[in-house]
């Protein structure tokens, strides 16, 4: 249940609200100032869209004042540059032995909370594994795994000779999890976890999706309950993280676009 209030003074009955709102919660009318329609608090997603487009700062949603928001004036990044860090990330698997400080992990997923999610449930919860330690205790957990399953890509051979493909030495690790009974979850944790993937490279870090670990706790629960993942959630996002070893010079080649377009 949201809490949806327009302040009358300041509405000019423009009508944007109205306009922008997915489910069309507002009722304009030349004559007197917008209202939200009724019961508009139990249809609202909380997407922010009314307040986001109002010209006078009118709505407030959940009584957190429009003019204490973040302002969403001003230019964006170039598409150019934007371009650039989409280009140029890449899945590291080279990773410095240096830690990274909590804060420079914490305003990545900060700002991961504005990814879109269905609904806009936003019920995306991380996990991250800060102690190498830890981390390397997990990747054996998988090659236990595995091995049991039967060795995959010499895997298991592998980590027997001192070499770790799962984690690949990486300090740390980031998990995104989601409420099983949500149909969305698995989505929504995706788009999160390659978000923070673009944003990991903008910040100079380096990461890789761990492939091995989501195939491993998605069939295996005691991975998920040793990461700490709540009874009801599942597993749906997973990169290793760290600072990058080498540096990467080149842009490789991808496959043409295919794209149908149906004009
Ligand atoms: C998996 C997924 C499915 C979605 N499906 C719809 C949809 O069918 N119709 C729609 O209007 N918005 C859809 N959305 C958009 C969400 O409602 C939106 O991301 C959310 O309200 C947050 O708003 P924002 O993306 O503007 O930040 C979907 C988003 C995701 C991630
Ligand atoms: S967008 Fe703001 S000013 Fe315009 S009708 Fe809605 S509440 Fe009123
Ligand atoms: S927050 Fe989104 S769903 Fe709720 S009233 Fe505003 S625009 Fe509509």
């Amino acid at each position: 249940m949201q809490q949806l209030t327009i302040l009358p003074e300041r509405c000019t009955r423009c009508g944007r609200c109205q306009r922008v709102c997915p489910v069309k919660l507002f009722s304009v009318d030349p004559l007197r100032a917008t209202v939200p329609r009724e019961n508009a608090g139990e249809a609202c997603i909380a997407c922010g869209h009314c307040v986001a487009a109002c010209p006078t700062g009118a709505i407030q949603l959940n009584g957190v004042r429009a003019d204490t928001l973040e302002s969403a004036n001003g230019p964006l990044p170039g598409f150019d540059e934007i371009r650039r860090l989409v280009v140029r990330r890449r899945s590291v698997r080279l990773y410095q032995q240096r830690v990274v400080p909590r804060a420079e992990i914490e305003r990545i997923l900060d700002a991961v909370r504005w990814s879109p999610t269905a609904v806009n449930n936003q019920q995306v919860s991380w996990t991250v594994v800060m102690q190498p330690d830890r981390v390397k205790e997990i990747a054996g957990q998988v090659v236990d795994f595995v091995r049991l399953k039967g060795d995959r890509n010499g895997l298991v051979k592998a980590w027997d000779n001192g070499f770790d493909a799962v984690m690949r030495g990486a300090p740390h690790l980031v998990v995104a999890h989601g409420p099983a009974s949500l149909p969305w979850s698995k989505t929504d944790c995706v788009i999160a976890t390659t978000l923070f993937d673009t944003l990991a490279r903008a910040a100079g870090l380096g990461t890789c999706w761990a492939g091995y670990l989501l195939w491993a706790a998605a069939e295996h629960r005691p991975i998920a309950e040793g990461l700490g993942i709540p009874d009801d959630h599942v597993l749906h996002g997973a990169l290793m993280l760290g600072y990058p070893l080498a540096a990467f010079l080149r842009v490789p080649t991808r496959n043409p676009l295919a794209a149908t377009w149906l004009e």
